[in-house]
């Protein structure tokens, strides 16, 4: 079967070191993959998670390398906490190991740090520790990585619409004069640009309740790849689809 027009497929890409096109400011990535990445190689699920983690840090690195000004990675969303608990615990202690280890590690390099999602389902301790990492990168001029965490798009945005409602029923807030900028707000992604481009790994084609609002005009990037054996190549491989890409915003072609 010829490959779906706009679905990106990894074998027949541009690879390489050279950059084609602008960069995008603004990177999402939904990292999946890691199961069958494991299965593969007849391993436990907990195997694949673990090489997913060391996969995130070959791609914040070549975010930072390529100039990419924001990383956003779903890295468990409001869904997940169906999984098997004994899953949910590896993830949650893959979170904890990160944090404890290589937060010092991401300030000294300048990046700063923000979780979205409903955290506090991760427990105190946990939140305490997402807090001490946000504290101490606040103030840093590199990368924003934001790390998706219980997190899901259509909760984001009906936590925007209430803080709306409260407002309007306050006497605030006029039901007409709200704009969507207004909206975007009160998104946990405040003050982030719209991702440019959203990275799907594993051969999977949809958006899985991230970033529903803020993905209105990015381009979609589906790869084959399955997110453990993401490198910084994929990365490269990302930059040069989207920078083939002609984004027009609903405007007629020039
Ligand atoms: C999807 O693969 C991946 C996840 C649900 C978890 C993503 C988490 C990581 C990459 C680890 C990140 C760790 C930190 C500390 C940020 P899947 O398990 O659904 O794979 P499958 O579809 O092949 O089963």
């Amino acid at each position: 079967m010829p490959p779906l027009a706009g679905v990106a497929q990894t074998g027949a890409l541009p690879a390489g070191p050279s950059l084609t096109g602008p960069v995008p400011k603004h990177v999402a990535i939904i990292m999946d993959g890691n199961g069958r990445w494991a299965a593969s190689r007849g391993l436990p699920r907990a195997a694949g998670h673990k090489a997913g983690a060391e996969a995130v840090t070959r791609c914040l690195r070549a975010a930072r390398a390529n100039g990419v000004d924001y990383l956003t990675l779903y890295a468990f969303s409001s869904e997940n906490w169906r999984r098997e608990p004994s899953e949910v615990a590896d993830l949650t202690g893959l979170l904890r190991f990160y944090l404890r280890h290589k937060v010092a590690e991401l300030h000294r390099e300048k990046v700063k740090i923000r979780f979205v999602g409903e955290v506090g389902r991760f427990g105190q301790d946990l939140c305490a520790e997402m807090a001490r990492a946000e504290a101490l990168t606040e103030g840093n001029s590199g990368l924003t990585l934001l790390l998706a965490l219980s997190y899901g798009g259509r909760s984001d945005i009906v936590h925007a619409a209430r803080a709306l409602a409260q407002a309007v029923q306050c006497g605030d807030l006029a039901p007409d004069a709200i704009t969507e900028d207004m909206l975007a707000r009160y998104l946990l992604t405040a003050g982030v640009p719209d991702p440019d481009v959203i990275v799907r790994t594993s051969g999977e084609h949809r958006l899985s309740n991230f970033l529903l609002w803020q993905s209105a005009y990015a381009e979609l990037v589906f790869l084959e790849t399955l997110w453990p054996d993401f490198d910084e190549d994929c990365f490269t491989r990302v930059l040069n689809i989207y920078g083939r890409r002609e984004r027009r915003f609903g405007a007629r072609p020039a």
